[in-house]
């Protein structure tokens, strides 16, 4: 699903137009309430297709304050004013004021690629928008694949650039995103078989044997970052249920045969691996560390610590929802208010919608219920009790852990680390297993 950042100070009007971009356009509306708002979430959300914001916002200049940041980064976000901009007059879609919701949603229509289907009352996007990575473990496509040019201020043209016959390789690919090309679009019709070939291909790729390490953890964060759009957006589905079980195989393959701790971290810091994944991978990486200390270690744990690593800040959008690992840090974080509530729900949304997933067994919704400490899945607990099951006091440990290390305004050195996390986790089994972690890495 695209997403809409919406800069609207009236709250009748934001509801309004919010309500019916999602509707009839299919956008995932983000609200904000002024430039630097959005601006800093177009830093963590570069692939959010449109802006559409008041000129002005008190004595801001809004609209031109975030056209000059999409400018500056070259991003491919489109902008529609909603009032007179003197600076963006000619070069941005202004829409004088008052602006009807049917006229919005009409420009925002256009250039998300939806055509408006009147007869049906409903809006149906004869293109879908795909991000550059669906690529980059293909060599072809089942379908023509286009992209979006733009030919006027409110004017776009979809033209074809991928014929289904063509060969490529992930050079290819790169090479449109070194020119800013952030997504391609698949004919709406098409776009279940697409998914469906990229998913088979990678799993194909992940099942074998003689991948090197980089290219499994590459091919991984892939599957991984295609697996949290899509059940972000619509869900388990067959597809993504039989990536997520190739990807984390995959996971624990490379996290058993890894060479030193510290290499592989130098290597997850220096490719393009999300920060979602990179989450997933060292935490992963972390229960192994500390499981291969427990006398009662067996190799399932493993297999259920992967699984809980892999899925469970799934449900999370941005790498500024994914830090935050205790109440104080959710109640000053720069989020809004839904934000704020889908931070405080995580783990228990996650459970729920492992519901459709067949291989998430009890261990792992019970540890994934508990990974902030509270045994609801709601909120976090500073300082988690002796009751939690053991599972749960790993994984609540390896991921403080990583928490940390990713957080770059806090410490990235594990002496330093494990202070933090010894100060924090008080209770006897939690500071033995924060033990478990000083002696050396392999
Ligand atoms: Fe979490």
């Amino acid at each position: 699903m695209s997403q809409t950042i919406l800069i609207e100070e009236h709250e009748e009007l934001r509801k309004i137009y919010a309500l019916n971009l999602n509707t009839y356009v299919g956008t995932d509306v983000i609200q904000r309430k002024n430039a630097d708002d959005a601006i800093e979430l177009l830093r963590i959300l570069p692939q959010v297709s449109l802006v559409i914001t008041q000129a002005k916002i008190g004595s801001e200049d809004t609209a031109y304050k975030i056209h000059q940041y999409i400018r500056k980064e070259g991003l491919a976000t489109e902008m529609i004013v909603l009032g007179e901009s003197k600076f963006l007059k000619g070069e941005v879609l202004c829409l004088q004021e008052p602006v009807s919701w049917e006229m919005l949603i009409k420009q925002a229509a256009q250039y998300l690629g939806v055509s408006l289907q009147e007869s049906q009352n409903k809006i149906r996007p004869d293109f879908i928008p795909v991000g550059v990575h669906y690529f980059h473990d293909i060599q072809r496509t089942p379908c023509d694949v286009y992209i979006r040019i733009k030919k006027g201020p409110s004017d776009y043209q979809f033209v074809k650039r991928i014929h289904s016959k063509d060969v490529f390789d992930k050079e290819d690919i790169l090479k449109y995103e070194a020119q800013g090309l952030k997504e391609f679009f698949i004919p709406k019709d098409y776009i279940q078989y697409f998914t469906t070939f990229v998913t088979n291909s990678i799993v194909q790729k992940l099942e074998r044997e003689d991948l090197t390490l980089e290219d499994r953890i590459l091919t991984t964060s892939n599957g991984h970052e295609i697996v949290r759009e899509t059940i972000q957006s619509i869900g388990f589905d067959e597809a993504s249920i039989e990536l997520s079980d190739a990807s984390i195989n995959s996971m624990v393959k490379s996290v058993r045969n890894s060479p030193q701790v510290s290499q592989l971290l130098k290597f997850l810091f220096s490719n393009k691996v999300s920060h979602a994944y990179q989450q997933s991978h060292i935490s992963s990486l972390m229960c192994h560390y500390i499981l291969s200390r427990q006398s009662w270690y067996r190799p399932e744990h493993l297999e259920i610590l992967s699984f809980v690593s892999f899925f469970s800040d799934v449900t999370l959008k941005s790498n500024l929802q994914m830090q935050i690992s205790s109440m104080r840090d959710l109640a000053e974080a720069n989020l809004t208010d839904e934000e704020k509530r889908q931070v405080l729900n995580h783990a228990k949304e996650c459970v729920d919608l492992l519901a459709g997933h067949p291989d998430a067994n009890d261990y792992i919704k019970t540890v994934i219920l508990q990974s902030h400490g509270s045994y609801n899945g709601v909120g976090f607990e500073d300082n988690p009790s002796e009751e939690l099951h053991p599972l749960s006091k790993v994984f609540i440990i390896a991921d403080s852990f990583v928490k940390v290390l990713l957080n770059s305004n806090l410490p990235s050195n594990k002496k330093d680390i494990l202070e933090i996390l010894s100060t924090r986790f008080t209770n006897p089994s939690y500071q033995k297993i924060i033990k478990a972690l000083e002696h050396k890495f392999p």
